[in-house]
């Protein structure tokens, strides 16, 4: 794990949109894997602004996002179908036949999630996942106790991640139970991961992530054991972290070709 510490979410944000837009750059039919949540909002928002001033062109890239509520149809305002369409894909060239996110309709949810998985295998597999982290660990929807080795698959939301999501929703009540989600599996053979948590409230699962051990209590954990994964964190969400200052002399003394690919 790479651990990147940035001095608030802005800047962080704006690292991360640079690592996605070398990476169209440098390999336009690129496959993106997708996270929602409030975190990458301004990551999307940055790459909106990349493809109006600086032309980054997204005609060639195949998305996947990790996860969706069961139940709710792709136009449902909280659908993380609108989520996407709201917040990148409309403000961008990206094509709508290259745009892939779980169907929380399917009727046949088994079948839904393995034609899902043959899909990420058949576009050749995803360059860079980014993901956000839940409150208890979770990346996509795989919550405690996922299987480290999980696919794509129907999961039950805890009572916490519910009461965090329902600021999408009018109440509570209104977050489904239920959810489509990328296995931690599925993320792990991503080439890359690039992870964001900002704020306080993320700090104290940030250093179980990190420095805590791998467990399917803490399904981010897992992350440790992946080949090419960038923690991108603020200062607030680095509060926790026993070796904050390795992590800053790791970043200081880094060969100029490696810090390169990350600020440009
Ligand atoms: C949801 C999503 C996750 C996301 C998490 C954190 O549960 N399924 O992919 O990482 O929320 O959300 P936020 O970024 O709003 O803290």
């Amino acid at each position: 794990m790479e651990i990147l510490l940035r001095p608030d979410a802005a800047v962080g944000s704006r690292t991360a949109a640079g690592v996605v837009a070398r990476l169209i750059r440098e390999k336009p039919a690129c496959v993106l894997g997708l996270a929602t949540g409030r975190t990458p909002m301004s990551l999307y928002h940055e790459l909106i602004r990349m493809h109006r001033e600086e032309g980054l062109d997204f005609s060639q890239v195949t998305t996947f996002n990790l996860d969706e509520y069961v139940g709710l149809a792709p136009d449902h305002p909280a659908s993380y179908h609108s989520f996407m369409w709201e917040y990148l894909f409309k403000h961008v060239n990206i094509k709508p036949l290259q745009v892939n996110i779980p169907n929380g309709l399917a009727k046949n949810i088994p079948e839904h999630c393995r034609e899902y998985e043959d899909k990420i295998r058949a576009c050749g597999g995803i360059d860079i996942q980014l993901l956000g982290i839940g409150g208890d660990g979770h990346i996509g929807f795989n919550e405690p106790c996922s299987s480290l080795s999980s696919r794509t698959r129907i999961k039950t939301l805890t009572r916490r991640t519910i009461q965090d999501n329902s600021t999408f929703f009018d109440s509570a009540e209104q977050v489904p139970l239920h959810v489509l989600t990328m296995g931690i599996g599925t993320i792990m053979d991503s080439r890359s991961c690039v992870l964001l948590a900002f704020g306080t409230r993320k700090a104290e699962i940030v250093a179980k992530m990190v420095e805590g051990p791998i467990s399917a209590m803490v399904p981010a954990s897992a992350l440790q054991w992946h080949e090419k994964t960038t923690v991108l964190i603020d200062e607030e969400a680095s509060g926790k972290l026993t070796r904050k200052d390795y992590y800053q002399w790791v970043y200081q003394n880094k060969p100029a070709w490696q810090t390169a690919e990350i600020e440009s």
